[in-house]
């Protein structure tokens, strides 16, 4: 699998120790940033996996996304993973990996869309939200649902405090989503996912789906 990541990469580090841990059959083979301090580039340098920074300044976006997919491609990525990227794909780039592009959002979608949404759920006063992962479409936060983990909002919570809850259910269903395409169990049947045995013996009854893995 490829990541795609802009900032922090703490995703990407959960997906880096569950696929060294031997909890997921998938391997980071490379990691790309459109920013250079990107602390994402650090996380894989420390893991030996290549890396590369590719500078938009100057490019199209379409030039832009071609240099991560020759990037991506050098390296035999089937999965591209989104961990915090902050450019929006072109249909150009999500057509060279079919239904293998992979998003993690910060909040119950289809709730709470777009940039803070923690602090969009904090507003609308919700007492529960949590993450998302789904498929990446042409649209924002958008695209079939793969795994969610809700997280309650606690009294006096703040938008820092209520990322800190919900990016720890992150690290959790980012590495299981993996996992699932891994395994070759994700259907894309038009806009939404049927996850082989999960969805058809029903969650919780399903003896190899659990996480973290025993
Ligand atoms: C996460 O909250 C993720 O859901 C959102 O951007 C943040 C990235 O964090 N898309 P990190 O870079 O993985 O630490």
């Amino acid at each position: 699998m490829g990541v795609l990541a802009s900032g922090r990469g703490s995703n990407l580090q959960s997906i880096l120790d569950a696929s060294e841990a031997g909890e997921i059959h998938a391997t980071v083979a490379a990691v790309v940033s459109d920013r250079e301090d990107a602390q994402a580039l650090d996380r894989a340098a420390a893991h030996d996996v290549p890396h590369t920074h590719v500078d938009p300044e100057g490019l199209t976006r379409e030039e832009h996304e071609t240099r991560l997919a020759i990037f991506l491609e050098e390296h035999d990525v089937e999965l591209v993973c989104l961990a915090g990227y902050l450019r929006i794909l072109t249909s150009q780039f999500l057509q060279r990996f079919p239904q293998r592009v992979v998003n993690i959002h910060p909040s119950l979608l289809p709730a709470f869309k777009g940039l803070h949404a923690q602090e969009q759920a904090l507003d609308h006063g919700v007492r529960i939200t949590g993450c998302t992962t789904h498929i990446v479409d042409e649209e924002v936060d958008h695209g079939p649902i793969l795994l969610q983990a809700a997280v309650p909002v606690h009294p006096g919570d703040d938008a820092d405090t209520l990322a800190a809850r919900i990016l720890q259910k992150e690290h959790e269903i980012y590495p299981a989503t993996v996992e699932l395409f891994a395994r070759d169990r994700v259907h894309v049947d038009g806009g939404t996912v049927r996850i082989e045995d999960l969805d058809d013996h029903g969650a919780g009854k399903d003896p190899s789906f659990v996480w973290p893995p025993t």
